[in-house]
């Protein structure tokens, strides 16, 4: 399986997948990591790891939709199986979602349903919840709102800033993320409306 990867930012959840990836956990090759800004830790882990990485320039289009298009037309020619969202900071478009049916992930550090768009953790302690967590799913044309792959729970402690709960958070996205790949690369997840199944885990 080809795996591509869209980051924004730090790309640390990038790095976890591409690990896990090169040191043979998961059986596939990252074949891209497609970025939607310059000067980002994602483009030097990117670097670093000896993996392929392409800027494409938002200016460059007058729509979401066409932003997309060009995407979809690189990961296509690519031969990508599995987009992976990782800290991306764009609403993939309908025709990109129509164009990868049930093989685009994301990752959003709450336990979904709650807390989802911007600003997760600063939402999470405003409201007083004590545990939050993390969650893979399938993206749909919603915001945070496609079927739910695997989640983990985290505790919040009182004394929690965003930043605090953000990097207590992530160690468990950086273990769920490959997780969820490596179950997709392989074949275990069957997607029956919103049901995910995973064969042969135990629940
Ligand atoms: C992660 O917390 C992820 O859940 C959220 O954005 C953050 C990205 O971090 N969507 P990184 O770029 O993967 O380090």
């Amino acid at each position: 399986k080809r795996i591509a990867v869209l980051a924004s930012g730090r790309g640390s959840n990038f790095e976890a997948i591409a690990r896990a990836v090169l040191s043979g956990k998961i059986n596939a090759e990252v074949a891209v990591l497609i970025v939607d800004r310059k000067n980002i830790g994602a483009i030097e882990r990117a670097e670093k790891l000896g993996i392929n990485w392409v800027f494409v320039d938002p200016n460059g289009f007058p729509s979401r939709e066409e932003y997309d298009s060009r995407i979809v037309a690189i990961l296509k020619y690519l031969g990508v199986d599995l987009v992976c969202l990782a800290g991306y900071k764009k609403i993939v478009s309908a025709p990109f979602v129509d164009a990868f049916p049930g093989r685009i992930m994301n990752i959003h550090p709450t336990l979904l349903p709650s807390f989802p768009g911007l600003k997760p953790h600063e939402k999470v302690l405003k409201y007083g919840v004590n545990v939050s967590g993390a969650t893979v799913h399938f993206v749909d044309k919603g915001v945070d709102t496609g079927p739910i792959i695997v989640q983990v729970a985290v505790p919040v402690s009182p004394d929690d800033t965003p930043e605090t709960l953000s990097e207590r958070i992530l160690r468990y996205e950086h273990r769920i993320y490959p997780q969820a790949v490596k179950w997709f690369v392989d074949g275990r997840i069957e997607l029956s409306g919103r049901k995910v199944i995973v064969k042969g885990a135990d629940y």
